[in-house]
C-alpha cells in the first residue's frame, strides 16, 4: 500500500483565493474604489473572482471589500455563475490588513491559500492554475514572473544614477501568488506590523525558499489611467474571439 503523498487532488484540502480589493487606487485618480469602477461594463472585481473562478484548481473565493461596501460587494457577487464559494469580509488599511483579514475567515479544510490583487482582473485562469499546481506539488510559496523589460538603475535622492542592475536577474512580480496555508499564516502572524508589498515578501523574511512559474502580460496590475485604456482594448480582442469577459 503506498502512502498518501499530500499531492493527490483526492487527499488534498480546499485552495481558496483570497483578493485584496479594498484600496482606493488613488493614482487612478478621484473616484470609486479602484476594484468597484468598471472595465467593459463590469467592475474589475468582479472580472478578477470570475477568472479566479475559472481555475479548475480554485474551491473558494474571499473577497476582502471596501469597508463602506460590503454589502454592494456582495450583491455585485450574488449572480456569478460558479461553483466556487464566494466569502466576502471587510478589508483593512493596508493590503497587508486586508489580506489578514481575510485569512481569519478561511474554512478549517483550506490548505492552499493564493492571494490575488482585485487590480490584475484581466488574469488568464491558466497561470492561476500554474500557481496553484506547484503549491499541491510541495512549494510552500509560489510567485508568477514575467522577465524585466527596461533597463532599472538605482538613483539618489539627488536624482543622481547610482548604478545600473544587471537585468538579467531581475522579475516583475505578479499575482496570484500561492502558499501553504500554514507558511503564509506564519508569516503574517510573525510581521510584526512591518508593511510588505506582497505576501511573499512576508514569506521570504522567515527564509522560506519561494518559487517562481511563468506570468502572463495580461495579468498586468491596474494602477494608472493608461492601463485601463490597455485593459479595455484587451477585453474587446476576448470578447471579439468568443472569449466572454
Ligand atoms: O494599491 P495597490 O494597487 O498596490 O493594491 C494592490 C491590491 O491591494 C488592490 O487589489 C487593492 O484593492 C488591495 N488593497 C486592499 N486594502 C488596502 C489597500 C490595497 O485590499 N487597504
Amino acid at each position: 500500500m503506498t502512502e498518501p503523498t499530500g499531492n493527490d487532488p483526492g487527499d488534498r484540502g480546499r485552495i481558496a483565493a483570497i483578493v485584496p480589493a479594498a484600496g482606493r487606487g488613488e493614482r487612478l485618480g478621484p473616484g470609486v474604489a479602484k476594484a468597484l469602477r468598471t472595465l467593459g461594463g463590469v467592475p474589475i472585481l468582479v472580472h478578477a473572482v470570475r477568472a479566479l473562478a475559472a481555475a479548475r484548481s480554485v474551491d473558494l473565493v474571499v473577497v476582502a471589500a471596501p469597508e463602506e461596501s460590503v454589502d454592494d460587494v456582495r450583491v455585485m457577487l450574488a449572480d456569478l455563475s460558479t461553483e466556487a464559494e464566494i466569502v466576502i469580509v471587510a478589508g483593512g488599511e493596508t493590503r497587508q490588513d486586508s489580506v489578514a483579514r481575510a485569512l481569519l475567515a478561511l474554512p478549517q479544510d483550506v490548505e492552499v491559500v493564493l492571494v490575488h490583487d482585485a487590480a490584475r482582473p484581466l488574469v488568464p485562469p491558466d497561470v492561476v492554475d500554474r500557481v496553484a499546481s506547484s503549491v499541491v506539488a510541495g512549494s510552500d510559496a509560489v510567485i508568477p514572473v514575467l522577465p524585466i523589460v527596461d533597463t532599472v538603475k538605482e538613483v539618489d535622492d539627488e536624482g543622481i544614477v547610482v548604478r545600473t542592475l544587471d537585468r538579467s536577474v531581475l522579475q516583475a512580480v505578479q499575482t496570484p501568488q500561492g502558499f501553504r496555508r500554514s507558511a503564509l499564516q506564519l508569516a503574517h502572524a510573525r510581521s510584526d506590523g512591518e508593511d510588505a508589498t506582497d505576501d511573499a515578501g512576508l514569506v521570504e523574511r522567515m527564509a522560506i525558499p519561494v518559487h517562481v512559474v511563468a506570468g502572463h502580460e495580461e495579468a498586468f496590475k491596474i494602477t494608472r489611467p493608461m492601463d485601463l485604456v490597455l485593459a479595455e482594448a484587451i477585453l474587446v480582442r476576448r470578447r471579439a474571439g468568443g472569449v466572454v469577459g
